[in-house]
C-alpha cells in the first residue's frame, strides 16, 4: 500500500532511471503485498480438500449399521453393564465390536486423514432407553476417538442441544436456540461428535465445509486474506481475552479454529465493551471464509439415530435454523462430545493448547447428563467468575 521507501537504493541510483527502479521497487511490494505469508503453501493438495457438490450424491462417508453390528451393540452393551463401572470407562476393550470395530477405526482414520467426517447411520432411538441409546453411541465413539473433553465450566461431557426458550438467556444460547448459526468450529477437541436423537419438524440441518477448500480458494484468490488468518492479533474473547491466529500451518497441516461469537460477540454473549473490535480487514476475512464455505459445503441429511464425527481441525461446521413440531420426535436434540485419539490426534499449535488442556488433562468435574438438567441444579453455588 505505501509508496516504496527512498531508501539507499534509490538515492544511489542515477537520476534517469528513478522512475523505472521505483516502479519495479513498487511492483515487487505489491507482490510482496499479495504473496502468503513464509512458509505457507499455495495449495494444499489433501483429500481433506473437498467440495461438497462433488460429494453430493456419494454416501462413502455414510456407515449404515446392519443386522450383524445391531447385535454385537446390544451384546457389547449388556457385556458393559456386567462389568459394572462408571460410565466413562466406556472404551473398545469394555464394549467389544468384533466385526464393526475394524469399520470404525477405518472411519476414524477418514476422520483423523482422510475426509475427514462420517456418519454412522441405523441406530433407532425408539428401540432403545435412554441410557442404553447413550451407552451405545458412547461405546461406537470410543473406536473413532477415544479421549472425551469436558465442555464447559461445569464439566459436561455431553452437551444437549436442543431448544429452549423458557428464558431470553437460553433461548439466545446456541445450544439452546433455533437460530441459524454461522461457520465455525468447536474451542477444543481434534473430533466432535454429535448423536440425533430426533430432528425439527423443519430445517436444522447440519452442515459442514473444509477449511482446507477454502484455505485453498482463498490462497489462490486473496492472498491477503490468509496474511490476515495468519497474523497473531485477533482478539478472542472467550473462554477468556487471549490474541492467536486463526490459522496455523505445522507439521504439513492446516488447521483452523475460531468462531462468531468470541470475535464478535453474540446476542447470549455481547462483547465486552472494553475489548478491541474486530478491524475492518479481520470482518473481511470472516466474511471471506463464510462466503466460500457455503459455495463448497455439504449438508449432513441427519436422520434420528445418527452419530456423525467431524474433524474439528480442518472442516467447518454450522447449522440451518429451525422449527420444531408439537410431537416428541419432532423437536431437535442431539448430544455432543468433544474427542481426541491418542494414535492419530493432530499436534496442537501452541496457542489452542490452553482449551485442549482445559478439555482433555485438566483434573476437574466430569459430569455425564444422558438428559439435559435444568441450569441450576443442587446444591446452588455461584461459580467463580
Ligand atoms: C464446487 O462445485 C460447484 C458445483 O460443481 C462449482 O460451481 C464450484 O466452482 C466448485 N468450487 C470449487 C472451489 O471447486
Ligand atoms: C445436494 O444438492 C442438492 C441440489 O443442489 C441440494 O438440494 C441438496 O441439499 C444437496 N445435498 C447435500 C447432501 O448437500
Amino acid at each position: 500500500m505505501s509508496p516504496v521507501a527512498a531508501g539507499p537504493v534509490l538515492a544511489a541510483a542515477a537520476v534517469p532511471v528513478v522512475g523505472a527502479l521505483s516502479l519495479a521497487l513498487r511492483t515487487k511490494a505489491n507482490a510482496d503485498a499479495l504473496a502468503l505469508p513464509a512458509g505457507l503453501p499455495a495449495h494444499l493438495p489433501d483429500k481433506l480438500a473437498w467440495n461438497g457438490s462433488d460429494l453430493n450424491q456419494t454416501s462413502e462417508h455414510i456407515l449404515k449399521i446392519d443386522d450383524t453390528d445391531h447385535a454385537e451393540i446390544r451384546a457389547a452393551s449388556e457385556y458393559y453393564k456386567s462389568l459394572d463401572q462408571d460410565g466413562d470407562l466406556v472404551e473398545p476393550s469394555s464394549f467389544p465390536l468384533k466385526t464393526l470395530g475394524p469399520k470404525l477405526r477405518a472411519l476414524s482414520r477418514d476422520v483423523h486423514s482422510g475426509r475427514g467426517f462420517c456418519v454412522i447411520r441405523g441406530l433407532d432411538p425408539a428401540s432403545y432407553s435412554v441410557e442404553d441409546l447413550t451407552l451405545a453411541y458412547l461405546g461406537v465413539q470410543s473406536y473413532i476417538a477415544e479421549q472425551r473433553g469436558r465442555q464447559d465450566k461445569r464439566g459436561n461431557m455431553l452437551v444437549h442441544i436442543f431448544a429452549d426458550d423458557s428464558t431470553k438467556q437460553m433461548a439466545e444460547h446456541h445450544r439452546h436456540s433455533t437460530k441459524a448459526i454461522s461457520f465455525h468450529n468447536e474451542e477444543a477437541g481434534d473430533v466432535v461428535g454429535w448423536l440425533t436423537r430426533s430432528t425439527a419438524a423443519a430445517g436444522g440441518k447440519c452442515i459442514i465445509a473444509s477449511a482446507y477448500t477454502v484455505y485453498n480458494v482463498l490462497a489462490a484468490t486473496r492472498p491477503d486474506v490468509i496474511r490476515t488468518l495468519a497474523r497473531a492479533d485477533w482478539p478472542f474473547s472467550m473462554p477468556r481475552f487471549h490474541c492467536r491466529p486463526v490459522i496455523f500451518y505445522q507439521d504439513s497441516k492446516l488447521i483452523m479454529n475460531f468462531g462468531r461469537a468470541a470475535l464478535m460477540g453474540s446476542a447470549a454473549h455481547p462483547r465486552p465493551q472494553h475489548l478491541p473490535a474486530l478491524t475492518a480487514r479481520q470482518v473481511e476475512a470472516l466474511d471471506a471464509i463464510e462466503a466460500v464455505a457455503q459455495a463448497t459445503q455439504l449438508e449432513i441429511q441427519t436422520q434420528a439415530g445418527d452419530m456423525h464425527f467431524i474433524n474439528n481441525l480442518a472442516v467447518l461446521h454450522r447449522r440451518e435454523g429451525f422449527a420444531n413440531g408439537q410431537g416428541a420426535t419432532e423437536k431437535r436434540h442431539l448430544v455432543r462430545v468433544r474427542l481426541r485419539s491418542a494414535e492419530h490426534g493432530w499436534p496442537i499449535p501452541r496457542e489452542l493448547a490452553p482449551e485442549w488442556d482445559e478439555a482433555f488433562k485438566k483434573q476437574g468435574v466430569r459430569q455425564w447428563h444422558v438428559e439435559p438438567m435444568p441450569h441450576h441444579f443442587f446444591p446452588m453455588r455461584m461459580h467463580p467468575n
